[in-house]
């Protein structure tokens, strides 16, 4: 695996990581062992269907024929890894444009969404496990509706792409009766590790980005030598740090296109480990922006948080500053001076800190980080003792609001 992990700044001491390492083993082999239930996502990028994904990438060939404005209706896994991952990655040209519906209930960003349709060629792209979620079914009849009144029935059914429960649930039935393109969720891997299934593979390969890259980096971490190393020194490091009262872990990037990205790192890791009063609570920190406001708070204020930051080691673009006395030095250069002079002050303050080296923001190794993180997540929500796979908290809010609906 290129990315590399430091964890030599998380003041911690090497021989209490050390003692934890044979806990960590087990939960590692208990993932890959295929006993235990929704760890389908651990194998995936050795042993996914190979035919699937060609129909996959024919029919996001197709949106991008159909479409210039892709809208991925879905909240929560059903779309957090596609809008990273799309963001993240540099922009192709001719591509639709993907945006999303029903990540909120808010009347003025859908409609604000509907008026721009109306200026558009428009695909639907229709993403729910359990087909029965509030914000999609709402932003899917709302979109559907105006799909028809623009395109009339026929069209419109051909402008619709599924991705559900392979039998089940209200989308899957709508399927069946409208004959809709459609995808599984595979049953064995929940929302939030689903990135590299159809859930995130469709709308990522019909915004142009290189699926199968992504599926080689991802496969490349799996099966990466440095794995026993470092991967299992930050999910130790992570449960050790809380134990110290660490309840907060600020995840720092220097690059706004993985904003994000740390979206859906905050969902993966709130989601697995923040059940039965234990967990940390993942927040994102915008950097150079943040240091500008809450960077005093992390320097001086209560030190109840550590500090991952995710440095992008190679930027795809550069710009140099022409005058003043700036002049000559590019803004890459001072953003890596930025990330330096932050691990200094941080670390002189004694603050706990974990870094992670990116070599480039490319599908390749973001494949590799998803996996990455995947892992790490699964492994420290072992190590908390926790089921990293349910979500309890998430449904008891659907079954109450739905209850005010009826
Ligand atoms: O990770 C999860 O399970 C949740 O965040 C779900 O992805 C989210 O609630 C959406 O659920 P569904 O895909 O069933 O519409």
């Amino acid at each position: 695996m290129d990315i590399k992990i430091d964890v030599s700044r998380s003041c911690l001491v090497q021989g209490d990581i050390d003692r934890k390492r044979e806990k960590a083993d087990e939960a590692l082999e208990r993932l890959w062992s295929g006993k235990e239930d929704f760890t389908g996502w651990v194998k995936l990028p050795m042993e996914y269907d190979k035919q699937e994904l060609e129909s996959l990438l024919a029919v996001s060939d197709a949106i991008g024929l159909q479409c210039e404005l892709l809208i991925v209706i879905g909240i929560g896994g059903s779309y957090l890894g596609a809008k990273a991952a799309i963001e993240a990655l540099p922009k192709e040209p001719g591509a639709p444009e993907v945006k999303f519906a029903g990540t909120n209930l808010s009347a003025a960003y859908h409609a604000q969404l509907l008026e721009e349709m109306g200026r558009k060629e428009v695909c639907l792209c229709v993403i729910s496990k359990s087909g029965t979620t509030v914000e999609t079914a709402a932003a899917f009849s709302i979109f559907k509706k105006e799909l028809i009144r623009t395109y009339g029935e026929a069209e419109a059914r051909k402008r619709i792409y599924v991705i559900t429960d392979p039998e089940k649930g209200a989308l899957r039935e709508e399927v069946e009766k409208e004959g809709y393109i459609s995808f599984s969720v595979p049953s064995d891997i929940g929302g939030r590790y689903s990135v590299l299934t159809p859930v995130g593979l469709l709308p990522i390969a019909a915004a142009g980005a290189d699926v199968k890259a992504m599926l080689d980096g991802a496969a490349a971490a799996a099966l990466s030598t440095d794995w026993d190393f470092d991967a299992k020194d930050y999910a130790i490091a992570r449960y050790l740090l809380l134990q110290k009262g660490k309840v907060i872990e600020g995840i720092q990037y220097f690059e706004p296109r993985l904003k994000s990205f740390v979206s859906w790192m905050k969902q993966l890791y709130g989601e697995s480990e923040g059940k039965n009063g234990t967990g940390l609570f993942p927040s994102g920190l915008e950097l150079t922006t943040d240091l500008h406001s809450i960077g005093q708070f992390l320097q001086q204020g209560n030190q109840v948080f550590f500090e991952t930051v995710l440095n992008v080691m190679e930027a795809d673009v550069d710009l140099t500053i022409p005058s003043g006395p700036l002049a000559g030095k590019t803004l890459n250069q001072l953003n890596k001076a930025a990330v330096k002079g932050v691990i200094q002050a941080h670390s002189g303050a004694q603050i706990p800190m974990v870094r992670i080296d990116i070599p480039k923001l490319d599908a390749y190794h973001l494949g590799q980080l998803i996996y990455f993180f995947e892992t790490t997540c699964a492994l420290t929500a072992m190590l908390m003792e926790v089921n990293p796979f349910d979500q309890p908290g998430v449904e008891a809010y659907k079954k109450e609001m739905k209850k005010e609906i009826s």
